[in-house]
């Protein structure tokens, strides 16, 4: 068994003796997104750096910590912080917190991240939910030895992140007056931020948004059999005709005050989630 996998295991064995039930939704909280699951009620909460051989994130907007507990009476854990290739983290790492999920039971896998638009239609505020992605990262969590325990060797990719959970998306937006846009994603390896003849290049390639995090995920809960939805918070507009310096302030701002409407989303999708299925390799 390769190492990387005896580390998951151990913190998984930690985790159980703590977490009484097994957890149905697994959401990851990205930059300034922390309070997009504030309505879980919360059963118990660690620090990553407490669980044994957790990665710890070092940027702000990531505070580092696990909670599980109940939203709308259905048992999740919520990870507040993510790991990113650009801190220097490999893959195996970005990833190590999709695989707890997985070995931990976990089914639907809930990311949210703060992006910058490219669609001319976006504002700062908006709230997309992903229907594709691209994977400009330059690397893939799944590169090396296969864990046929985990997943297959080859997974198949038409289709990352879930219909019926976006569909869910959009109905609870409707009903709670949040409008809630759709696009592609598109995930680049950061830090630096995006030149505007790459913007120019990422329009033409049909993104509508831009982030430095989530593709690795996806991908990883895609090999884990997990059913994704991925929620974008366009907190900047990259116009490439009249580029504008992206600050941190403004990106964790503007994320901070949209992570609400994101957590009223997530309750409802949550609390419906039994009428999508559970399995994503028999329902399709
Ligand atoms: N580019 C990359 N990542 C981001 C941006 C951006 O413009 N805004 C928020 N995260």
């Amino acid at each position: 068994m390769a190492e990387h996998r005896k580390q998951i295991l151990e913190a998984v064995s930690f985790l159980r003796d703590r977490i009484k039930t097994t957890p149905a939704v697994g959401i990851l909280t990205g930059t300034g997104l922390q309070n997009a699951a504030s309505s879980i009620l919360p059963e118990f909460s660690i620090g990553y750096g407490d669980i044994p051989h957790f990665p710890v994130s070092t940027v702000e907007g990531h505070p580092g910590i696990l909670t599980s507990g109940k939203i709308s009476g259905r048992p999740v854990i919520v990870m507040k912080g993510r790991f990113h290739l650009y801190e220097g983290f490999s893959p195996t790492e970005v990833v190590f917190p999709v695989r707890v999920l997985q070995e931990l039971g976990v089914k639907t896998l809930v990311i949210s991240n703060a992006a910058g638009g490219l669609n001319h239609e976006f504002s700062p505020g908006d709230i997309m939910v992903i229907s594709d992605h691209i994977n400009l990262t330059g690397v893939n969590p799944l590169a090396g030895p296969n864990e046929n325990d985990w997943g297959i060797r080859f997974p198949d990719m038409t289709r990352v992140y879930d219909k019926k959970l976006s569909t869910l998306a959009e109905k609870a937006g409707e009903q709670e007056k949040i409008p809630i846009k759709k696009g592609v994603y598109v995930g680049l390896r950061g830090p630096s931020l995006e030149t505007p003849a790459e913007t120019r290049f990422l329009r033409i390639i049909k993104a509508d948004a831009v982030g430095f995090s989530t593709v690795c995920e996806a991908i990883a809960g895609v090999h884990a059999g997990m059913k994704i939805i991925g929620f974008s918070i366009i907190t900047n507009i990259n116009d490439p005709e009249n580029p504008v310096p992206v600050t941190l302030e403004e990106v964790l701002e503007i994320a901070e005050k949209s992570a609400l409407k994101v957590d009223t989303i997530i309750q409802r999708i949550v609390e419906d989630i039994d009428a999508t299925g559970q399995d994503r390799h028999t329902d399709r």
